[in-house]
């Protein structure tokens, strides 16, 4: 139960929401960022998944290692081929690791310089820059959304509607996944666990981190990202690719 159980030896003599927060960003904790290690990650070390709560209760995300599935690949919408899938995966891929790692160590520095409650304030405020800093090197948008968002801005549109039902109607270990945008381009989106550390700003009142429901109420006066358990699916990182990005990539009229 306690979000606590579940960090390593070695973090254990830090005060528990430091310690919480140094395994959340290395879990890439916080922002588009929270999602940490990619579901192919997990699937070619299912140990790896250990902060994920396989006992699931919603069928959404499965146990670690995924029944008769040696390679966690990137599943889509019926209307993408099989081929564009995983071209819009290479590129989109890559992109969403570097904001989870460039987040996460940026993340760890503000809470040496302001503390906890200042490392809330780094996702609510330099986040940005830092995203569309990915942004621009990679040619690619990214966002994140959810069930119930935290910042309003990171609200589902119609498709993420569409991709949050997909993920809550998927049985067994979630996959990324990949529909068209409708224009031409295609929307990748990688799902987020709930670990454990995530309990101290996203889980039930009383297993929020001190001082964390304060900042909350001051930053997120609509916040409805509370109340999620370990194991549960958290959010949905999503990054968009245009047309353009994948040019030549088996869409041409040959
Ligand atoms: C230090 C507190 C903190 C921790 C720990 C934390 N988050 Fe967050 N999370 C936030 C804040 C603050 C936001 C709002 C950021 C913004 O303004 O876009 C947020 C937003 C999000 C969002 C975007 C959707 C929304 O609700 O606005 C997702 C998804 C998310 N977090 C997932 C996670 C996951 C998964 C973990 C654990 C691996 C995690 N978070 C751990 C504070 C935290």
């Amino acid at each position: 139960m306690s979000s606590l159980s579940r960090i390593p030896s070695a973090f254990r003599h830090l005060p528990p929401l430091v310690t919480s927060l140094a395994v959340a960003l290395a879990l890439g904790a916080c922002a588009p960022e929270d999602g940490a290690d990619s579901p192919a990650d997990r699937a070619a070390d299912p140990g790896a998944s250990s902060h994920a709560d396989p006992a699931r209760t919603d069928g959404v995300a499965g146990p670690a290692s995924q029944p008769g599935g040696a390679t966690l690949g990137t599943s889509h919408a019926a209307d993408v081929a099989p081929l564009i899938a995983r071209q819009v995966a290479d590129l989109a891929e890559p992109a969403s690791s570097a904001l989870i790692e460039s987040l996460g160590s940026n993340l760890m520095a503000a809470i040496d310089r302001d503390g906890a409650v200042g490392a809330v304030r780094f996702c609510n405020v330099e986040a940005m820059p830092l995203r569309r800093q990915i942004e621009e090197e990679a040619g690619l948008s990214i966002k994140r959304t959810s069930w119930r968002v935290r910042n309003p801005a990171n609200a589902p549109d119609a498709l993420d509607q569409t991709a949050l039902d997909h993920f809550a109607a998927a049985t067994g270990a979630p996959q990324p996944w990949v529909q068209s945008d409708g224009g031409g381009g295609y929307l990748f989106y990688r799902p987020l666990p709930t670990g454990g550390v995530c309990l101290n700003c996203h889980g039930a009142p009383d297993q929020l981190a001190e001082g964390i429901p304060e900042v909350l109420r001051e930053l997120y006066p609509d916040d409805r990202a509370v109340g999620f358990s370990e194991g549960e699916l958290r959010g949905l990182l999503r990054v968009s690719v245009p047309r353009d990005a994948l040019a030549g990539a088996g869409e041409g009229p040959d």
